[in-house]
């Protein structure tokens, strides 16, 4: 899958994912990350991307043109390199608070295409008419506002790249995990079984597979009713609870 991010700070967003996890899987061949950075497409002579807004207010917004003509050559190249498949248009998701809060379900859905791109915005935006003509996802990471759209990009590319098919090592961790299927992951438990008095629980011990399936369930709702009632509520809704047989 390649991920492209059209930025003013390209050098954060690769230091960033180019570590960890999400950097080897781009040194396997998994992956690829590249950042392109804005500037680089300014007609401006002072290499300028910003400008006053019109009717006033605080704050520089981006102008259409670099937006675009950046977006245009990478969408060119994109198009170049898929040329024999005849497949739709690339994504191009704006990070942005006005967006569609990101989940697990979203992250999911946008690991099947094979190209997306991430537009990162800042100072107070980007002209509206080329997030008309370029943007096809408005996408908010949580209701708070951040001061570029740089950290939000890098958070759902970790979350949907680590979805791709050879990026985590044990394939089973991301089926398991919380919110995969709706509920937050059981507590889990290491070496020591003994540390500052506390056991780890017995049945963890026990070898037992199906009584371990069964605890971690248990403790999977009990911890997602106490921390998360909303999604608890989902959840129940959608797989209710069978009375059980006596
Ligand atoms: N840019 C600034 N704040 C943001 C947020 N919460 N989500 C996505 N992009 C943003």
């Amino acid at each position: 899958m390649y991920f492209h991010i059209m930025t003013l700070f390209p050098e954060m967003v690769l230091g960033g994912l180019r570590t960890s996890i999400i950097g080897r899987a781009e040194e396997k061949g998994c992956i690829s990350i590249e950042a392109v950075n804005i500037r680089d497409h300014t007609t401006d002579k002072h290499k300028k991307v910003d400008d006053y807004t019109y009717g006033g207010g605080a704050g520089m917004l981006m102008q259409a043109q670099p937006v675009y003509d950046c977006w245009r050559a990478l969408d060119e190249r994109i198009a170049g390199r898929k040329q024999e498949q005849n497949v739709q248009k690339t994504r191009v998701i704006y990070v942005t608070p006005q967006g569609e809060v990101f989940s697990q379900r979203k992250a999911a859905e946008l690991s099947m295409e094979e190209d997306l791109i991430f537009l990162c915005g800042h100072y107070e935006g980007i002209d509206e008419r080329v997030l008309d003509e370029i943007v096809t996802d408005y996408i908010s990471i949580g209701d708070y506002v951040l001061t570029g759209g740089e950290l939000p990009a890098m958070v759902m590319i970790d979350a949907i790249a680590r979805l791709v098919p050879g990026v985590l090592n044990n394939g089973e961790s991301a089926q398991t995990e919380s919110h995969a299927d709706g509920l937050l992951e059981y507590p889990q438990y290491s070496r020591p079984e003994v540390w500052h008095e506390k056991r780890v629980p017995d049945v963890l011990l026990s070898g037992h597979h199906a009584n371990i399936e069964k605890w971690r369930l248990e403790q999977a709702l009990k911890r997602t009713r106490e921390r998360r009632p909303d999604m608890y509520e989902a959840y129940i809704r959608e797989h209710p609870v069978k009375p059980s047989k006596k």
